[in-house]
């Protein structure tokens, strides 16, 4: 496990996506694995803004999500396809055919989730995965308690996860109450693995999921046993270790 210490968010994210950039130029047709939620924007941002530079090209890289809510369709403003085109894909020379997220939209969570596995295989695997972590500890959507050993399945969200996304939404109702999500086991395959985490509230779980037990209740505690960690957090992430 490997920590580096960032002055500010903005210097988070370019530091991370220094690391996604090297990735790209040392293997372009990778796979990334990415993630949502509030803290990769940043990353996101940079990578476009090196792109439009012209220093990165993104024609051959494949990229692989961890998670999309049941339910949601590609359309959907909410859903996580919508969120990484935004955020990123709309803005870069991305071939389509090779995003890739859950499908949201299959009722049968089994088949959703059994396909997805089979487009992570047969890309070979995720050379880098992208991740954040929610403050009860979850990364992706494998909430406490989420067994280590699943690949990807359908989880239901928590209490604590559906009141902190309920911000991306109009109602708290709107949140969807489960998601087809990479599993603990997807995500440890992964050749390398980067973490992003700033701000205060991601203090208190930094310390606990780092340099506390590996335990089921607290999912990211299992990336203290790969063997490509890298966590990259500004001072008040890391302001407890
Ligand atoms: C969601 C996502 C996670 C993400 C978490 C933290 O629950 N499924 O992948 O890590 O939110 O979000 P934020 O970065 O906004 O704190």
């Amino acid at each position: 496990m490997k920590i580096i210490r960032a002055a500010s968010y903005q210097d988070m994210s370019r530091k991370a996506a220094n690391i996604l950039s090297a990735q790209v130029i040392m293997k372009p047709n990778c796979v990334l694995g990415l993630a949502t939620g509030s803290t990769p924007i940043g990353t996101y941002k940079q990578l476009i803004e090196w792109y439009e530079k012209g220093d990165l090209d993104f024609a051959e890289v494949s990229t692989v999500n961890l998670d999309e809510y049941r339910g949601l369709s590609k359309d959907d403003e909410q859903s996580y396809w919508h969120f990484m085109h935004v955020n990123l894909f709309d803005h870069i020379n991305i071939d389509p055919a090779r995003v890739h997220l859950p499908d949201g939209t299959n009722p049968d969570p089994a088949a959703a989730c059994a396909d997805y596995d089979a487009v992570i295989h047969d890309l070979g695997g995720i050379d880098l995965q992208l991740l954040g972590i929610g403050s009860d500890g979850h990364i992706a959507f494998n909430e406490p308690g989420a067994a280590f050993e699943l690949g990807t399945h359908c989880a239901n969200l928590t209490e604590d996860t559906i009141e902190a996304n309920k911000r991306f939404f109009a109602r708290k109702e709107d949140v969807p109450r489960q998601a087809y999500t990479m599993g603990i086991k997807t995500i440890m395959q992964a050749r390398k693995i980067l973490m992003v985490a700033n701000g205060p509230k991601k203090a208190a779980i930094i310390k606990q999921a780092f340099f506390g037990p590996v335990m089921p209740e607290v999912p990211a505690s299992i990336l203290q046993m790969h063997p490509d960690f890298t966590l990259i957090g500004d001072a008040e992430a890391l302001a407890l270790i």
